[in-house]
């Protein structure tokens, strides 16, 4: 490994407090999807999950396709202008802001995450402006994200928002209150609010690259089916199928349809659109805040 940054990745130097020596999560998702933005540990932690599980790259792509598609109906049908990314990550192609701002260009958007890597390069590549915001903050004191003045100058909680938690909760320990800070955070959204929420499932296929992640800036925690699903409890979910009049064969049980919780991938989509080789280990929906 070296601690020397390389001519395809993260430039002249490393934003304080980054030891490049260590494998990242934001930089070896970033790795998964192609990007530039990694180190040489980073890639070689990457590589062993990949060798694990090769679908890797395409449970990411596909996790972005989910993020991308919920924002879209979001923005769209629901009207929702007001979207709080976190662990957000490094900015990739289609980031919420220029999904939701593309619907609507008055569209406020605040990202945050707690890398320090992934804010720099989410301050230097999204232009920040009164609807734009990249703001530093751990998931695990979501007291604190919330009551930095930074979000209140983009997000006004007493209108709905769009509360995103993309594979972030999988980097949250049970004993960190992960089912306490999604409900300290939904309660702080107004009625008519979303959880929008995908999250790596607890699937054989799996486990063997939760041990690089012991060594990466954060473990891995994966969750049951139940587990994702208790994250939605109290809200209304939103009809995952697909909304065109087409079958909705990929989605596994009515109860799933039910809950709004379905396999990734599955959520207002069908396979073929990811061309995906077999159902990914990873589980995603969208509920509402009555
Ligand atoms: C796998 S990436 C997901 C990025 C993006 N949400 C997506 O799904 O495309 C996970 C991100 O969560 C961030 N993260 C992990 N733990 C966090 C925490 N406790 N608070 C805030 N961000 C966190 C990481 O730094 C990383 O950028």
């Amino acid at each position: 490994m070296t601690s020397q940054p390389d001519e395809a990745g993260m430039g002249p130097g490393s934003p304080a407090g980054v030891d490049p020596d260590v494998p990242n999560v934001a930089r070896m998702y970033d790795y998964y999807l192609g990007g530039k933005d990694n180190y040489a540990a980073d890639r070689e932690a990457a590589q062993r999950v990949i060798d694990v599980f090769p679908q890797t790259p395409q449970l990411a792509r596909v996790n972005r396709a989910f993020l991308q598609n919920a924002v879209r109906h979001l923005a769209g049908e629901a009207g929702i202008r007001q979207f709080l990314d976190i662990g957000s990550g490094l900015p990739t192609r289609e980031n919420v802001h220029q999904v939701a701002q593309g619907i609507d260009p008055d569209a406020r958007v605040v990202y945050v995450d707690r890398d320090p890597v992934a804010l720099a390069h989410a301050r230097a590549l999204l232009v920040e402006n009164d609807l734009t915001r990249v703001m530093q903050g751990d998931l695990r004191r979501p007291d604190e994200i919330l009551a930095q003045k930074e979000l209140s100058e983009i997000i006004d909680f007493s209108q709905p928002v769009a509360i995103l938690l993309i594979f972030v909760l999988h980097f949250v320990r049970d004993n960190e209150n992960p089912y306490e800070i999604v409900k300290t955070l939904m309660d702080a959204a107004a009625p008519g609010s979303y959880l929008v929420l995908s999250h790596a499932e607890r699937d054989t296929r799996l486990l063997d690259g939760v041990p690089v992640y012991d060594a990466a800036t954060s473990p891995a925690v994966l969750r049951s089916y139940d587990e994702i699903a208790r994250f939605f409890e109290g809200l209304e979910p939103v009809d995952p199928r697909p909304q065109d009049g087409g079958p909705d064969n990929d989605i596994e049980t009515p109860e799933q349809a039910a809950s709004g919780v379905v396999r990734l991938g599955t959520w207002r989509s069908r396979w073929p659109t990811f061309h995906s080789d077999a159902p990914l280990p990873a589980f995603s929906g969208v509920a509402r805040k009555n």
